[in-house]
């Protein structure tokens, strides 16, 4: 056997060097990824998926155009705008809004027409959740709303979700989280038209913190995009999807066994484990076993629509979409 040659040790010298600068890559890289996880997650205030509530009870709200009279068969649903006092009257924490439009307030007090009204009066109940302690937090990708900055000037956090950078398109969600607990998901907006003058449609889902934690991972990823153009790559944990198509969340509403999760779109949308809304469409649609009614805004909304990009939209699965 030959003896080492001069050179071997100044070699073994070099790899150990070049060794230890890829550890240090590595561990920098690693370093990087984890502070970023933790960069875009957003606090969940002690609730888990494993003691969340899951005993719900369910109210649908309906708006039916103050124009309009006919007869109904039984009750009338709750009108909108009583869902979304009852949320606010419950309201001890947190307000969380996604709405993708903000007309609540276009009158002087004196001059207010009476549709108007109930609009004007959700905007002052917004305006004074800051006094009994309770945050405001709404996303939104419109730019210059003055009702949007008149709420930052009472306390509201408002974060901007540039959408022309993503779709070309805007945030076309309308949900509410109440102290991750209860939450209103439907077709009404901030607008006063929407308490009024429109057909719109929603649930409100009280006691249902682990739909709620759900919802709020949706409002965590359009959050934690104010001011952003670009979606990262590695997402935090807490805006993973608890629940999707293929395990829904078993719950009670109104004392029936029901199962639910929380859809969205465009996919750019999705985080992991989140179900897309076509997908969540055609899954309402398989189930079908005797009928399917249909009802929405649009049937051809890309035709319709005066913008380019996909519209946003996030829902529960049987919100706007067939009805079974
Ligand atoms: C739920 O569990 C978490 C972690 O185990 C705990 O911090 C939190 O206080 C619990 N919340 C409730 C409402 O029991
Ligand atoms: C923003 O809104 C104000 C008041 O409504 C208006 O005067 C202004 O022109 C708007 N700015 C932009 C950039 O649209
Ligand atoms: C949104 O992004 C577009 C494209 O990058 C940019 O031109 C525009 O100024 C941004 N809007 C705001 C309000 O930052
Ligand atoms: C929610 O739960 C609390 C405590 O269990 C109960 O007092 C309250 O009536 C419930 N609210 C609704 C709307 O079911």
């Amino acid at each position: 056997m030959a003896g080492p040659t001069p050179q071997e040790p100044l070699k073994t010298q070099q790899k150990c060097i070049a060794i230890f600068a890829l550890v240090c890559c590595f561990a920098v890289l690693v370093a990087l990824i984890f502070s970023s996880v933790d960069i875009w997650g957003d606090d969940e205030d002690g609730i888990t998926e494993e003691n969340c509530s899951k005993d719900c009870h369910i109210v649908l709200v309906e708006n039916i155009p103050d124009d309009l009279s006919f007869s109904m068969d039984g009750r009338p649903h709750l009108p909108v705008f009583v869902g979304f006092h009852t949320l606010l009257d419950q309201a001890k924490h947190s307000v969380e809004v996604v709405s993708s439009a903000w007309d609540l307030n276009s009158w002087d007090l004196e001059t207010i027409p009476s549709p108007a009204k109930q609009g004007q009066l959700l905007f002052q109940r917004l305006l004074r959740l800051k006094s009994r302690g309770v945050k405001l937090k709404i996303a939104s990708s419109l730019t210059n709303s003055t009702e949007l900055k008149a709420l930052a000037t009472h306390n509201a956090e408002v974060h901007y979700v540039n959408m022309t950078v993503f779709t070309r398109g805007g945030l076309h969600s309308s949900f509410w989280i109440v102290d991750r607990k209860h939450i209103y998901i439907g077709s009404a907006d901030m607008d006063w038209r929407s308490l009024s003058k429109r057909k719109e449609l929603g649930v409100v889902v009280y006691n249902c913190s682990c739909l709620a934690l759900d919802l709020h991972r949706v409002f965590s990823f359009y959050w934690q995009l104010h001011e952003r153009d670009y979606i990262p790559s590695i997402w935090s944990k807490r805006v993973t999807a608890l629940y999707g198509k293929n395990n829904a969340l078993q719950l009670q509403l109104n004392s029936t066994p029901a199962t639910a999760y929380v859809s969205t779109s465009p996919e750019l949308f999705c985080s992991k484990d989140r179900t897309r809304d076509v997908d969540a469409i055609y899954q309402v649609i398989q189930s079908a076993k005797t009928f399917i009614f249909i009802s929405v805004t649009d049937y051809l909304p890309l035709v319709k629509r005066s913008f380019r990009g996909t519209s946003v939209t996030s829902q529960k699965k049987n919100k706007n979409i067939p009805r079974i």
